[in-house]
């Protein structure tokens, strides 16, 4: 985990690394390395020394065997997908205990270097979607040296407990393995994250309620906390209502941080942790949510107990426009880059990728991109029909090309992104001196109000597309894209009789960081706001006003 700061960060630590010895540099210290990038506020992901959008897409949970590889890569293709997120799982690496094989691996990043493809790669182990089902036989089996939680009444819970050292210790060692491997196979970064473990915590039981998890429980909270919340106390006194899952949480995320430092000490990749979200108006349940993931409620306690653990990231499934729109909120923080591991592969999903983008996200997947033929509707898609991939593959194939330059701007310009909502109705913000205004359902041509005219809404009207995103490249410049909408701009704030108007708007595409124009877009295409429909593309455009 190198969250470092600024243009200049490697020059300043190369300066430091040579007044004070290899201590600060380290020994894995690279600047080719994966990392986040943080400017006042805004993030990137940097990779091979450049920003780089994450235009990804995963695959489904037992995809991770060699012979699953040739139905996976033909959809990673169809969909111009530059990233895929795929399991490795601690039973398929250490079958036996201390017997290690990492062949899947190295057919993986094989495959993937050929494809220029990245990878992002999910450590299935303690926790697999909370339970130990992942976990070799020998861990599953042996309940003594790799304990279950208590559940309140003294039954054994299905899920590892947190407080298990020598679960900590197994899972930890296979993951410096792996690590080590990666250090081993990929000195070119194919891959480019890992995520340890897939989606943290217990659902039913909120935490481990052992006599050792008692005692725990009955002690102070940590400095850490008591610093972050203003108050010290025990986890009752502290957290009240949500103390047990405030405790899970501490000791879930102290757990996980121990084994991402351990492998970042091998090599240090970026690492995130993925959330199984609760309701996010809803006051949260302890008991009925995956209690001690990193949930909207808890980031603040991950952020303090898992320092390694470069950010924390929401699985999205809903397909209700005003949730998932508050998950993007509350996940991208200027101490956390929001990115999207997961979300529903079903064609309604794809519009939230304008809102991600928007966000300044760093990434965007959906889940359960392959041609195995299992599909998790109703979560997801009944199916991966052509319409269903091209719903993803349309806005992919617009920003493959330029994904470094767009993953670039994001970092160093303000951002808005916007999706059609479930009302179909128009919505709008402002940067600068602009309010900026999304339309849906309207034709590309002429004014919803005129009645002289006869129209019907496009066939796209009623259905859940659209959507945008621009970024403020100046105070009258813009780069916009999007698709199934009409963008407006107006004065926001316009004196007495001040008007605005259109200087220019280029369709283009940025080749390696200049702008390219195809065409400058005037009259019909500009006379009623940019309209955009199946296909995305970019338009560079600037504005001005006049008396
Ligand atoms: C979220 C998990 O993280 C995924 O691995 C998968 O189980 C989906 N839920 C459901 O398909």
């Amino acid at each position: 985990m190198r969250r470092l700061f600024g243009t200049a960060w490697w020059l300043a630590a190369l300066i430091l690394s040579q007044l004070s010895g290899p201590a600060i540099a380290g020994p894995s210290f690279d600047p080719a390395l994966p990392r986040i990038e943080t400017r006042e506020g805004r993030h990137a992901l940097i990779v091979d020394g450049e920003p780089f959008l994450i235009l990804g897409a995963q695959a489904n949970n037992s995809s991770n065997y060699p012979a699953m590889l040739p139905d996976v890569w033909p959809v990673i293709e169809a969909l111009h997908a530059n990233t895929l997120e795929i399991p490795i799982a601690w039973e398929q690496v250490e079958p036996v205990e201390g017997r290690f094989d990492f062949s899947y691996l190295d057919t993986l990043v094989a495959q993937a270097r050929e494809r220029d493809i990245r990878i992002v790669l999910l450590w299935f182990a303690t926790w697999k979607n909370t339970s130990a089902s992942y976990a070799p036989g020998w861990v599953k089996t042996d309940t003594e040296r790799f304990p279950r939680m208590i559940t309140k009444d003294g039954t054994a819970h299905y899920a590892l407990s947190p407080h298990g050292s020598e679960t900590l210790a197994a899972d930890k060692r296979a993951f410096i393995r792996l690590m080590e491997h990666i250090r081993e196979i990929d000195p070119d970064n194919t891959i480019i994250m890992v995520q340890p473990q897939n989606e943290v915590g217990s659902y039913r039981s909120p935490r481990d309620y052992s006599p050792e998890a008692n005692r725990l429980f009955e002690d102070a909270v940590p400095e850490a906390l008591a610093r972050l919340e203003g108050r010290s106390g025990t986890w009752s006194e502290v957290y009240g209502p949500i103390a047990d899952q405030a405790f899970n949480s501490w000791y879930v995320a102290r757990y996980i941080d121990e084994i991402a430092a351990a492998g970042q000490a091998v090599k240090d990749l970026p690492m995130y942790c993925n959330a199984a979200l609760s309701g996010p108006f809803d006051d949260p349940v302890p008991e009925g949510l995956a209690s001690g993931g990193p949930n909207w409620n808890v980031i603040d306690i991950w952020k303090a107990a898992a320092p390694h653990v470069d950010f924390v990231a929401p699985d999205i499934y809903t397909r209700d426009h005003r949730t998932y729109v508050e998950y993007l909120r509350l996940y991208s923080r200027p101490d956390n880059p929001l990115m999207v591991p997961e979300t529903g592969n079903a064609a309604d999903y794809a519009r939230f990728f304008w809102t991600a983008l928007g966000k300044n996200a760093i990434g965007f997947a959906p889940f359960g991109m392959d041609a195995t033929r299992y599909y998790n509707y109703p979560l997801g898609a009944p199916g991966l029909d052509e319409q269903t991939i091209e719903a993803f593959a349309a806005k992919y194939r617009a920003f493959a090309p330029m994904a470094r330059d767009w993953a670039r701007i994001s970092l160093e310009h303000p951002t808005w992104g916007v999706a059609k909502a479930d009302d179909n109705e128009t919505q709008s913000t402002v940067m600068g001196r602009w309010k900026i205004s999304a339309l849906f359902g309207l034709p590309q041509f002429g004014e919803p109000e005129w009645d002289w005219l006869e129209w019907e809404p496009p066939a796209f009207a009623d259905q859940p597309v659209g959507g945008a995103v621009v970024a403020q490249l100046g105070p009258d410049e813009f780069l916009i894209a999007g698709d199934y909408l009409r963008l407006r701009f107006a004065l926001a704030d316009p004196a007495e009789g001040e008007s605005s108007q259109i200087l220019s708007a280029e369709e283009g595409t940025y080749v390696d960081g200049e702008w390219r124009m195809k065409r400058r877009w005037n009259g019909d295409q500009i006379d009623y706001g940019f309209n955009f429909t199946r296909q995305p593309l970019f338009l560079r455009v600037k504005l001005g006003s006049y008396r």
